[in-house]
Formats: C-alpha cells, sequence, structure tokens
C-alpha cells in the first residue's frame, strides 16, 4: 500500500466521490449557522441537516465534503487512546433521497480497497441486528464471508448525535493486527472491548431514515420523507493506518507541530507523548475555530475554547514551558493545513494575537 499524504489523500477521496456524481462542496464553518442545538459542529452531516430533513433544497441529490468538526466530550481521552481528538476533520458523501444502502456499501469497499488499496482481508464490516439487506449485501454482493459480518445493536450500530437525522448504521473496520492486541483476543475484541487499538472504525454509512428530538423524554423518531445516506470517515485515522503510525500523532498531520513544541520544551516527546499530543490537539481545535469567528469567553462556545487553550497550556507546564508558546504554533498549523483550507494563512496573524492575549 502506498503512503499517502494527508493532502493527497483527502483529495483522492472528493476526486473518487465527484466520479460518482457527488457535488463537492467546501467545508462549512465550525460554527452553526442556524442550528440551536450545537455549539460547534461536531460531524459531516450536521451543516447539512435540512437537506436530509426535506426544510432545504440541497445543490445535487450528492454532495460530498471534507467537514472540519469539533468534538469536547472525550476530551479526556485525548492523548491517552490513539484516535481521540477534539478537531478533526470529516471525509463524507451524502444522499439526500437519491442512492442508497446498496450504492453507499460498494463505493465504501471500491474506495477503500482499490483506490487506498487497503488489503480486504483485513477489512471486517459491521451491520445493525436486523439489517438483512445491508448484510447480503455485504455476503452476496461484495462476498465477504457471513462469518466476518458482525452484527450489532443500537449502541454500536445506530448513529445519532444530538438533534436530527439519524438511523441504522453499517461500519467498516481495519485490523491493524496483532501487535495491537497483546492478550491475543483477536475478534473476541470485537464483542469485549468495542473501543480497542487492533479493530479501527474506518468508514460509517449511516441510513438516515429518521429525525430525532432528544427533548421529548421519551425519544420520538420520525420517519423522514425520504431515505438518505450519510457517511463519516475521520480522515486523522485513515491516514494513521495508510502512514503506520501508531496512533493519529505520529502522522505527517501532527509530527511538525509535535517537533516544534519539542524545540520550546525541556522534556522530549518520547518522554511525555500525552503533553504533546494534547497540545497538538488543542492549538488546531482553537486555530481553526478562530479562523470561522468563534472567539475565547466566559459562556458558550467561546468557553469551550478557553478551557480547551488553559487545558493546552496546563500540559506545557508539564513538559517545562512557562512563557506563552501556543500563539507561536499557530502559523505553523495555518502553514500545515493551508492547501486545503486557503483563508488560513491571511487569518493566522490575527489569531495568533488572540491566542497570546488569551495566554498571558
Ligand atoms: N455522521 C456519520 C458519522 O459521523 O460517522
Amino acid at each position: 500500500m502506498k503512503k499517502y499524504g494527508v493532502n493527497e489523500l483527502r483529495q483522492m477521496f472528493l476526486d473518487f466521490m465527484e466520479s460518482k456524481g457527488h457535488l463537492v462542496m467546501k467545508s462549512f464553518s465550525l460554527v452553526p449557522q442556524g442550528d440551536k442545538s450545537l455549539l460547534l459542529i461536531n460531524a459531516g452531516m450536521a451543516p447539512l441537516k435540512p437537506y436530509f430533513t426535506g426544510a432545504e433544497i440541497p445543490p445535487r441529490t450528492r454532495v460530498s465534503t471534507c467537514q472540519k468538526c469539533i468534538r469536547t466530550g472525550d476530551i479526556e481521552n485525548v492523548g491517552k487512546t490513539a484516535r481521540h481528538g477534539t478537531f478533526f476533520e470529516m471525509l463524507g458523501n451524502f444522499s439526500f433521497g437519491d442512492y442508497f444502502k446498496k450504492e453507499a456499501i460498494h463505493w465504501s469497499w471500491e474506495f477503500l480497497t482499490e483506490v487506498v488499496g487497503l488489503d480486504a482481508n483485513r477489512l471486517y464490516p459491521s451491520v445493525y441486528l436486523e439489517d438483512d439487506e445491508a448484510f447480503d449485501i455485504w455476503n452476496k454482493e461484495i462476498g465477504i464471508p457471513a462469518d466476518r459480518i458482525f452484527r450489532f445493536g443500537k449502541e454500536d450500530n445506530f448513529w445519532e448525535h444530538g438533534a436530527g437525522p439519524c438511523g441504522p448504521c453499517s461500519e467498516i473496520y481495519y485490523d491493524r493486527g496483532e501487535k495491537y492486541d497483546p492478550e491475543g483476543l483477536g475478534e473476541k475484541l470485537f464483542f469485549e472491548e468495542m473501543e480497542n487499538d487492533r479493530y479501527i472504525e474506518v468508514w460509517n454509512v449511516v441510513f438516515s431514515q429518521y429525525d430525532c428530538n432528544p427533548a421529548i423524554d421519551r425519544k420520538e423518531y420520525k420517519e423522514l420523507p425520504q431515505k438518505n445516506i450519510d457517511t463519516g470517515k475521520g480522515l486523522e485515522r485513515l491516514v494513521s493506518i495508510i502512514q503506520g503510525g501508531e496512533t493519529n500523532f505520529d502522522t505527517d498531520l501532527f509530527l511538525p507541530i509535535i517537533h516544534a513544541t519539542e524545540k520550546l520544551a525541556n522534556v522530549s516527546y518520547e518522554e511525555n507523548k500525552m503533553a504533546y499530543r494534547v497540545i497538538a490537539d488543542h492549538i488546531r481545535t482553537v486555530t481553526f475555530a478562530l479562523a470561522d469567528g468563534a472567539m475565547f469567553d466566559n459562556a458558550g462556545r467561546g468557553y469551550v475554547l478557553r478551557r480547551i487553550l488553559r487545558r493546552a497550556v496546563r500540559y506545557g507546564k508539564q513538559i517545562g514551558i512557562e512563557k506563552a508558546f501556543m500563539y507561536d504554533l499557530v502559523p505553523l498549523v495555518c502553514d500545515m493545513m493551508k492547501d486545503f483550507y486557503d483563508y488560513l494563512p491571511e487569518k493566522q496573524d490575527f489569531i495568533s494575537t488572540m491566542v497570546k492575549k488569551e495566554e498571558e
């Protein structure tokens, strides 16, 4: 398998989806527009909710994006695990009442095995318990043996995030091998520890058939007027598998930030990986959020950002950095990401100034 760089891989995905008739749209702002249920965009589908529900007409019934996302629910795990991060890019292809299960599953397989070149024998699909239709597509059309397709319940194979479109899903896991399975549990890990470092979820196809209103105590699912497809695959995970990184952080997305931080510290990355990973993750989050118009504050979205910056500064102290330093990493983040997010360079001085002020 070729070790693609992040910029190459992102573009390969968007080009592939364009060849399947999708309109490639730019990432939407991290600051939600007209969605009071979210402080920050947390999934590729989030800015597209009105197209799923039929409230707005999409520019095309097939859309593909690489969407900037921020999720802070698992912030304590950032740096501890291989894959948690507060800022990530979500690759997505979406159908608004256009194609459904068959095409979405076939294209996921084609991209992973033929375009990227992942070994098909290392890929395991899962489906929602009762979803025989998705099971049969994997088994009879793609040719995956029945004993390699797992059926999971609502906890694992039903996607919903706050309010909005949701539904049963089919996921694809990649087996990173025995190195990441010290107890030799093999496929048992799927049932004993869904969050493990051996089998990594690389693709999620959601069959968005319902609308969920969490404000109603007893969760109520309404059938949507049309059947949709919502997919999500974290770019950082794919990059780490393709580049053979032990974690998402050991890739070209994070290592330059980690090495730049090492120059400011008196403890090395090897000696305190957690601190470096927290700092590298959090500076990306803050840089992208400020670039999209969010600001540090004492409440709401701004408070989330304030806490993230303070957390990074605390970890900076662990590696011997006493003075303001996060602001100094902003130009590097902007430079690393500017090929796809071309607006970053013009905002970099402003972001840097705001971060410095906040740190001080
Ligand atoms: N919306 C599907 C996902 O984020 O996995």
